[in-house]
């Protein structure tokens, strides 16, 4: 497909340099297996799996079949009272990969929109309880939970919210996991468990029983893969188990396969009360999130409502889409019927080896890495973000995608990527950041 570039103005783009970019376009105008096609015609590598959401790859025929075939059948319902066959199916194919004993689900439309579901699920079920006076919520620096009120509000990085500070009140931060001892290390750092503390020294400040939930990305994410000290999120289960505070894990993007296990609380064996996703759900190919939860929460919240009433006041025209489901399904298909999350465990190694082998680079501060998601964190030049923008362009025109946030690029393949694909995404990075 050709793109004329000659008419941008009136598309106010997102997370982006608007001003820059409408002079420079980077138009993706194709997307097939592992690549993109720009609208020069130049082929690029998706090294960060759009954004982590394409773990298949692009251009995946089932489902877009799937999509086509439920649009023609129905292409939407009312999900307030009535309902669609899909979105039964899929939340059952959720719930049998999700931890026990985590096996409702509720849909949504994206990861933002999950954070602000789980937040009201949060105040629901404390009401529920009789414990109304929880209305304290406590995140991390460094957090990224998406961009609406909720999200924001409990967001850890400092851009995303100096404009918007009109936002909830009542959310305590606790320190992030990277400490900058320890750099270039692979998979979860020996120190740092002890970070774990800052909640227990909220409960003691504010009193336990007035904090609703603790949110936390188990890998954080947006802010450059950092990886769970060991010990850590086992160490803020049990503080949460002693004062009765909800565990929530934003699984936005470690959902679904990508540290090689279906969601992170497999990979590091600590089970939430409630979990977030999105992006790989439908491998990016709908839009659509999910909030999933324990039985208890579920049912302490139907529960408590009165016979044949509403229990949730919540929900959006768009829940469970009829299309957004049946690529949901199709893409739950394929990862079971190609053991994809397996995939994505064995080629865990190759793609932390390959990107370890950057570190001689004079420009790289740090690497970080777990499963098939990696942070490459360059010495700042500048304001910070300067160089990080400049080399995700660079990058871009060198025949590789990567996400970059401030000076880290995420580097996320594909679970299909074979090594070769692997490797040619590695010497893009080194070409790229060796004339640095
Ligand atoms: C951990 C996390 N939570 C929430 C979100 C927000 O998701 P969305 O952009 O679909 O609203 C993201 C997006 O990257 C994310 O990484």
């Amino acid at each position: 497909m050709q793109f004329q570039t000659n008419d941008l103005e009136q598309h106010w783009m997102p997370f982006t340099a608007n001003r820059e970019f409408k002079a420079d376009p980077r138009i993706v105008v194709g997307g097939n297996g592992v690549y993109f096609t720009d609208h020069k015609g130049g082929k690029l590598i998706d090294g960060s799996s759009g954004l982590f959401c394409c773990p298949l790859g692009h251009g995946r025929t089932e489902i877009a079949e799937a999509v086509y075939q439920q649009l023609l059948e129905n292409d939407y319902a009312s999900p307030f009272m009535t309902s669609t066959p899909g979105t039964f199916e899929l939340a059952n194919r959720v719930a049998r990969i999700t931890p026990d004993p985590i096996n409702h689900v509720f849909f949504v439309n994206s990861g933002s929109e999950s954070i602000d579901t789980a937040l009201k699920m949060v105040m629901a079920y404390h009401r529920a309880r009789g414990e109304a006076q929880r209305t304290r919520f406590v995140s991390r620096e460094r957090a990224y939970h998406g961009v609406n009120i909720g999200g924001v509000s409990l967001a850890g990085m400092v851009r995303n919210r100096e404009t918007f500070t009109s936002v909830m009140p009542n959310v305590v931060v606790i320190r992030h996991t990277w400490s900058g001892d320890e750099l270039f290390v692979r998979g979860q750092p020996e120190h740092g468990a002890e970070l774990a503390d800052d909640l227990a020294r909220h409960c003691e400040t504010y009193g336990g029983s007035t904090i609703a939930a603790v949110f936390v990305e188990p890998v954080a994410g947006s802010t450059g893969t950092l990886v769970p000290p060991k010990g850590y999120l086992e160490r803020l289960r049990a503080i949460c188990d002693e004062h009765g505070i909800l565990l929530v894990f934003d699984e936005v993007i470690t959902g679904f396969g990508r540290l090689g296990h279906a969601f992170a609380s497999q990979a590091f064996d600590v089970t939430p009360d409630i979990m977030t996703m999105a992006k790989a759900l439908t491998n990016g190919a709908q839009p659509m999130g999910a909030v999933a939860v324990r039985d208890e929460v579920y049912e302490t919240i139907t529960e408590a409502a009165p016979e044949n009433a509403i229990e949730f006041f919540h929900g959006y025209t768009y829940s469970g889409h009829p299309a957004a489901c049946a690529a949901g399904i199709a893409v739950q298909k394929i990862y079971e019927e190609e053991n994809i999350f397996d995939k994505a465990a064995q080629l865990s190694s190759y793609f932390l080896d390959g990107l370890f082998s950057l570190r001689d680079l004079d420009c790289i501060k740090d690497i970080r890495g777990y499963g098939l998601m990696g942070g490459v964190e360059l010495k700042a030049k500048g304001n910070p973000g300067a160089i990080g923008t400049q080399v995700q362009k660079d990058l871009f025109w060198n025949g590789m995608h990567v996400k970059f946030t401030g000076d880290t690029g995420i580097v996320a393949p594909p679970f299909i990527s074979e090594k070769a694909h692997i490797d040619e995404m590695m010497d893009k990075l080194r070409s790229t950041l060796e004339n640095l």
